[in-house]
């Protein structure tokens, strides 16, 4: 390699690494997204040429790759410890007494926001990112490297005048944003969601691949710096240190002269925070002074030296009126407590979710309970208990229903599950109308000029029986119900004709296979690119799909194997529907006949381009290696496992040039 070029890749590393501080640390890019892209593609592409030049912290690691791994484990040089407790501001004034006391002149104390994510510990070496590990029991944690190396926030590579030898301790998190748009993502596929941003956050970090990883946008906020050759007295010099060295620290913290404004900062805080984009769960107190704080040291579970007080989550008594149960779209029966209307945190509250009979018979519920009702950072109202002392006489524990309260069917229980559900997929109202509204919603088939409202109206008029009849629908039906003029009549109809063009994927995700979201809808019309296809897949068949695991492949079985699904969509063909995938058009059919699987990262292309390369030049993408593959096309960082088997089955192992190659060869003019 010339020093020309060995230049450029210095000169981009350490740009790059510039413009990622920049953007996802201070807030303030420079550059475009376009040029950045760019800039990254030249590196990219320098490096797949001189691989001897490679550095695990360059830039272009931040991708991840989706190679599967069991975490090593890693024993932490200092453990990391958890911090004592406090619930109420009396706590905190003899956590501080007893520090002066002891000291024997006042001392300042840092208060800092306790960010309520999972704890991580990255150690650097020389500036570059060696280790990043989970607390695990705190004295050994999980090696999560490559995972972490993800996380825009975390440098990869430290600036200015860091120490040789560092180790910074901080909290991964996932932003509200992040959190509501996975668990949007997870309700699509019927998948559980996380029940908190701390659960989504230390679930994401142990993730098997890393890429899945780096589409979670988790950030990361340090607070604690642990180097011998600290050339600072007090804690508060190493926050501001981190911050020059490319950390992302927080400008929330305090030094804070006496007890008062101790006082202060918890006031201020238990109110702000309801404006910050992620949960805190308390304030932190720590003695600023590096000597005093080694002179405190530690006991077996906790510094002497801090303390952390955490926030009530506010909690109100209610008398439950009534227990009602909702039934789903899928027949998932929810219990839910109606009570007496309560002011809380600022709202009031009227109803709260019971889950399910496991719930209900935990918390020991009697009909006429007052409950204790809790909402900390997070938004939805929880009860988290009975007030004994309020029971009325002779009152009896609430029993689930053995029936549907809607149409009266006997409840099923699945062996394992919590849920009880009704069977009666065909006549059961909620069920029936909950489907005719996933039909029509905007990601669906887009009609929307047909609202919930005139949904249940015409249901409950002997209209709508399943989405098919909406193509059926006359005007003179809809002008017979009450409140439909003529302007509405004619808007509802033309939204219904237009959703005849709506393409193939959509109607998939709208026909409502459980656990058939919006993304795995898509793939299955790139997979089975017409219903038929998809009607007569068999198992193994459906797990080749991408996105598709064992629990939709039964699911999509399931569905097809019940008659009245298949009139369902008979009847939806007969009205025009889309059925068919559009026709790619293809560009060659220099790949015609040829299989292939793709593992890695590429320079030229992203993986998604490839793949889109190869379908238009006539080729068929798998998504894993088997004796039907012809060819393995492979990128840097593949994972060894499926190179092994690659190899074992004979199957071609090629490069990205070569695909091209082999465009260019077989192109007919
Ligand atoms: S200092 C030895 N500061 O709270 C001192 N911890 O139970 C180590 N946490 O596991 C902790 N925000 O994950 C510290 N500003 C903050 C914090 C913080 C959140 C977490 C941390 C730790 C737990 C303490």
């Amino acid at each position: 390699m010339d020093q020309n070029t060995k230049e450029r890749i210095d000169y981009l590393r350490s740009f790059l690494h510039e413009q990622n501080h920049r953007y996802y640390v201070l807030n303030a890019p420079i550059i475009s997204d376009m040029e950045f892209d760019n800039l990254m593609h030249e590196l990219q592409d320098l490096e797949a040429k001189n691989p001897d030049y490679a550095d695990p912290n360059s830039p272009t690691q931040r991708v991840g790759s989706d190679i599967t791994m069991a975490f090593n484990q890693v024993t932490h040089t200092r453990p990391m410890l958890s911090l004592g407790n406090t619930y109420n501001e009396g706590e905190v004034a003899d956590f501080y007494n007893r520090i002066v006391k002891e000291v024997g002149h006042d001392v300042d104390i840092v208060c800092e926001l306790k960010f309520d994510g999972t704890s991580i510990s990255l150690k650097y070496e020389n500036g570059n990112l060696v280790q990043a590990a989970t607390r695990g029991d705190g004295t050994h944690g999980d090696d999560v490297t490559r995972n972490a190396k993800t996380i825009r926030s975390i440098p990869l590579k430290l600036k200015g005048n860091y120490p040789a030898s560092l180790e910074m301790r901080g909290e991964v998190l996932m932003p509200h944003k992040a959190f509501e748009m996975l668990n949007k993502q997870r309700a699509d596929i019927g998948e559980a969601p996380f029940a908190n941003p701390r659960n989504a956050a230390s679930g994401s970090l142990k993730l098997q691949s890393s890429a899945q990883v780096a589409q979670r946008q988790l950030d990361c906020i340090l607070y604690y710096v642990l180097t011998d050759d600290m050339s600072f007295q007090l804690h508060s010099q190493g926050l501001e240190a981190a911050k020059e060295w490319g950390f992302k620290m927080s400008d929330s913290y305090k030094v804070c002269h006496n007890l008062s404004e101790i006082y202060d900062y918890i006031h201020l805080w238990a109110e702000k925070r309801k404006e910050l984009p992620f949960d805190i769960d308390g304030i932190v107190f720590k003695v600023n002074d590096l000597q005093i704080q080694r002179d405190l040291g530690f006991t077996a579970k906790s510094p002497r030296w801090a303390i952390s007080y955490k926030f009530k989550a506010e909690q109100a008594h209610s008398r439950i009126n009534e227990i009602t149960y909702q039934v789903g779209r899928t027949g998932v029966i929810t219990p839910v407590a109606n009570m007496e209307p309560m002011q809380l945190a600022g709202t009031v509250v009227r109803r709260a979710s019971l889950h399910n009979a496991d719930v209900i018979a935990a918390l020991d519920i009697h009909e006429g309970d007052t409950v204790v009702v809790e909402k900390g950072g997070e938004i939805i109202p929880k009860i988290v208990g009975v007030d004994i002392d309020k029971r009325p006489d002779g009152a009896k524990p609430v029993t689930f229903p053995s029936v549907c309260p809607e149409c009266g069917t006997l409840l099923m229980r699945i062996p394992g599950e919590a849920a009880h559900y009704c069977p009666n997929q065909t006549s059961c109202r909620p069920q029936i109308t909950g489907r005719i509204i996933h039909f029509v919603a905007r990601k669906a088939m887009n009609i929307d000029s047909l609202g919930e409202e005139t949904i249940e109206l015409m249901h409950s008029n002997g209209l709508l029986n399943d989405p098919s009849d909406l193509y059926a629908l006359t005007a003179s039906q809809l002008l017979a119900l009450p409140k439909i003029q003529d302007k509405t009549a004619e808007n509802i109809l033309r939204g219904i004709a237009e959703s005849k063009n709506v393409p193939y994927h959509r109607l998939l995700f709208a026909i409502g296979i459980r656990f058939v979201g919006e993304t795995t809808a898509k793939k299955l019309a790139e997979a089975f690119p017409n219903i038929d296809a998809l009607k007569n897949a068999t198992y193994e068949q459906l797990m080749t799909a991408e996105e598709v695991g064992e629990k939709i492949a039964k699911s999509i079985l399931d569905f097809f194997a019940n008659e009245k699904n298949i009139e369902y969509i008979e009847r939806l063909r007969s009205y025009g529907l889309q059925m068919v995938a559009e026709e790619k058009k293809l560009l060659t059919n220099s790949l015609n006949g040829l299989t292939f699987v793709i593992s890695g990262t590429f320079v030229a292309y992203s993986r998604d381009e490839l793949k889109s390369l190869i379908e238009a030049h006539g080729g068929k993408m798998l998504s894993g290696v088997s004796s039907k593959t012809n060819y393995l096309v492979a990128g840097a960082n593949m994972g060894p496992a499926k190179l092994e088997k690659a190899q074992k089955l004979g199957v071609n192992i090629i490069s990205e040039e070569k695909i091209l190659e082999m465009i260019n060869n077989g192109k007919q003019d």
